[in-house]
């Protein structure tokens, strides 16, 4: 696959910090794995195309849904890639196939697949008609797309809540605003319908979800977490040892209250979007 500025960071700093983090993730986004495949209403015989896959594990239970059909993963990131196809491995998923492509350009083979799915995996395109058009390509006449994106930014306790606790003493990048390419590009309802209706998607709901993302068993693990988010420790790369404590001990206290016995749990709005293709 050609590389350019666009993947870069996915398959690059990013992709390997998904990877190492890869069970985190999957721990803290659970919740809407289940709100996801509840929309999707995979069948057993169904094709089901996996957008922005990452390490795979939506792509894995997607194959173990369609026993029948198969299921195939999509991502920019070599490394989250080898290791989705290492899990499917180990847990002997037959059924499950992983490319590196880029979902906005890629050619997919017309009509081949019954239901396109993603878990937070489409909000990063340049040109969202385009690339949710070229998705809609891949999928039969009438072929469902289901995915989950985030909501309401100014509502996440999961993106303001480090932020502003390190904010005291080092600003922590916005992770991109509505409407920008980025987590945030498809939180606005009305540009979700313009997006998909422009691609040629029709019966687009959104349904609004609630679930908050679990950062970890403890506040020592949500600390860990997201110190360790790529673009925080870029930003406390340069601070003085004892700024950083005190930055460090800031995101500690402020995550504290976020403790429940089910987890470190904080607010993080999203939709579950679903729609079919027009075609
Ligand atoms: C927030 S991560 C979610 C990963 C995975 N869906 C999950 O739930 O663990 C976003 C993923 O989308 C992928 N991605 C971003 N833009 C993409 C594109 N144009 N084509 C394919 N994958 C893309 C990234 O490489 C990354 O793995």
């Amino acid at each position: 696959m050609a590389e350019s500025a666009r993947t870069l960071d996915w398959n690059g700093a990013n992709g390997d910090h998904w990877v190492a983090y890869e069970d985190k993730y999957n721990a803290a986004m659970f919740r809407y794995s289940e709100r996801l495949f509840a929309g999707a209403d995979v069948q057993p015989d169904d094709r089901v195309l996996d957008v922005g896959c990452g390490c795979g594990q939506t792509t894995r239970v997607a194959a173990a849904l369609a026993a029948e059909g198969s299921a195939l993963g999509v991502d920019l990131s070599a490394a989250m890639l080898a290791q989705a196809r290492a899990r499917a491995a180990e847990e002997g998923v037959g059924n499950v196939r992983f490319e590196q492509a880029d979902a906005q350009v890629h050619d997919f083979a017309g009509g081949a697949y019954d239901v396109a799915i993603s878990r937070h995996g489409v909000m990063f395109f340049a040109d969202p008609v385009a690339a949710f058009a070229n998705v809609r390509r891949a999928l039969r006449p009438a072929g469902r797309l289901a995915f989950v994106c985030w909501r309401a930014p100014e509502e996440s306790e999961y993106s303001a809540v480090p932020r502003a606790a390190l904010g005291r003493y080092v600003t922590v990048p916005k992770s991109g605003g509505v409407n920008e390419p980025g987590p945030n590009s498809l939180a606005d309802p009305d540009r979700v319908r313009e997006v998909l209706g422009g691609a040629g998607f029709v019966d687009v709901r959104l349904e609004a979800e609630n679930e908050p993302m679990d950062l970890g068993a403890g506040v020592g693990e949500a600390l860990d977490f997201v110190l360790n988010r790529p673009h925080v420790r870029e930003a406390m790369a340069d601070l003085d040892g004892g700024t950083k404590a005190k930055a460090t001990e800031a995101l500690r206290e402020a995550l504290t209250p976020y403790a429940t016995p089910e987890g470190v749990l904080l607010r993080a709005p999203a939709w579950l979007v679903t729609a079919h293709n027009a075609a």
